[in-house]
């Protein structure tokens, strides 16, 4: 099983202890709690008075957008979650009714998860592969919110890009190797669960296609892709370049994740406290604890207090989000330009790509 704390570098899931307590009565109840413990001498926490400091106009996405037009930000980092893919027609993970752990039962899991854990795989690989099998990639088209990141770093403002999703869209959409952290690894290539001999992607499609768990050609061990089940350590260079890397950034953008995996998650507290941070998502995602709001700490998003000078949520659709923020900066004719015209060689390159009924795949 995956750890619950998220203290290592192997994924695992957070929110339930923050779901129990942003309900509304809870805020009554904590409010009391504060009163009363003000009553002997603790005072609600001031935030980093740092943190105070406006490096935004205005906390909106007019106020990100002119940030980026007075050219005070050159090392944007962008992360990344399934949300940019579904308009790809690859579903997500937690969606009610699309998302993938909603459409599982056939599998007959203990739970949904199961099925990227390891110690289940371990057991019984057999459904990991089935719904491999089923989700197979027919198509790979990035979307209108790759080819916006393509851009920023076309336009040299791109520091990284962090993704947890491993349908590779990125690397298709021209961002380089180099400027990617793939860090829930990457179904590209697979290793020997017992001699860590390698195998290509050609090679693991075919034993997929033909049904068959795929064992190893020398010691006959199970062969995995090399995606990061629950369990699993995440690649090295995630910790890597998280260290190098945040500290620079002057704007990070989050698009289309619920934040709830961890180590990925709270590497959104990395940047500075005056980093202005942009989400871009159906819904508002990685907000701090009510509690440690109401005491004025904490991490994680601020976007709704009085005091946030620097969090912005524009809710909707990535693709949109992007095109919108695109439009604002000017870049709108030459954003839709290049989707058509890499579109258009993908298709050239693979006629299949064209047939949009055709399913993608988040594996
Ligand atoms: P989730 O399915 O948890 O979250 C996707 C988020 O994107 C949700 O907040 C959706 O509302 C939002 N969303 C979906 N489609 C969108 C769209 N077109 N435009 C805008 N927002 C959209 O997916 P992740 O956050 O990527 O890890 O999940 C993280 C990790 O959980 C995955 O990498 C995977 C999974 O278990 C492992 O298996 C280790
Ligand atoms: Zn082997």
């Amino acid at each position: 099983m995956a750890s619950a704390d998220g203290n290592d570098d192997k994924p695992s899931v957070s929110g339930t202890f923050s779901e129990m307590l942003n309900s509304s009565k809870m805020d009554e109840i904590l409010e009391g709690m504060i009163g009363y413990f003000q009553n002997f001498g603790f005072h609600r926490g001031e935030s980093d008075s740092k943190s105070k400091e406006k490096v935004l106009d205005e906390p909106t996405l007019d106020g990100i957008v002119k940030y980026i037009q007075d050219q005070k930000c050159k090392n944007i980092i962008t992360m990344a979650g399934a949300g940019i893919s579904t308009s790809a027609g690859i579903p997500d993970f937690r969606s009610p009714g699309s998302g993938l752990y909603h459409n599982l039962e056939k599998y007959k899991l203990p739970d949904p998860q199961a099925i990227f854990e390891i110690d289940f795989f371990l057991e019984n690989p057999q459904p990991f592969f089935a719904l491999a099998k089923e989700l197979y990639p027919g198509s790979f088209k990035p979307t209108i919110s790759h080819y916006f990141l393509r851009m920023l770093h076309d336009k040299g403002l791109l520091l990284r890009h962090y993704t947890q999703n491993i349908d590779t869209l990125e690397r298709v959409a021209g961002i380089p190797g180099e400027k990617l952290v793939e860090a829930h690894g990457t179904f590209h290539t697979s290793h020997c669960l017992k001699c860590k001999k390698e195998y290509s992607l050609e090679w693991m499609k075919e034993r997929i296609f033909a049904d068959a768990v795929p064992t190893c050609e020398d010691c006959n061990g199970v062969v995995k892709p090399d995606i990061v089940f629950f369990g699993e350590s995440l690649p090295a260079r995630f910790s890597q370049k998280v260290s190098e890397d945040f500290s620079k950034c002057d704007l990070l953008i989050i698009l289309g994740s619920s934040l709830i995996v961890q180590p990925f998650a709270s590497i959104i507290d990395r940047v500075k406290p005056t980093c202005p941070r942009l989400l871009i998502n159906r819904e508002k995602t990685g907000q701090r604890d009510r509690v440690m709001q109401l005491m004025g700490m904490g991490a994680g998003m601020d976007f709704d207090s009085s005091e946030n000078t620097r969090d912005v949520a524009w809710i909707g659709d990535c693709d949109n989000g992007c095109q919108v923020m695109a439009k604002k900066l000017g870049w709108e004719d030459e954003l839709l330009k290049l989707v058509e015209e890499e579109h258009a060689k993908i298709d050239a390159e693979n006629p299949k790509s064209k047939d949009s009924d055709e399913k993608g795949s988040n594996l």
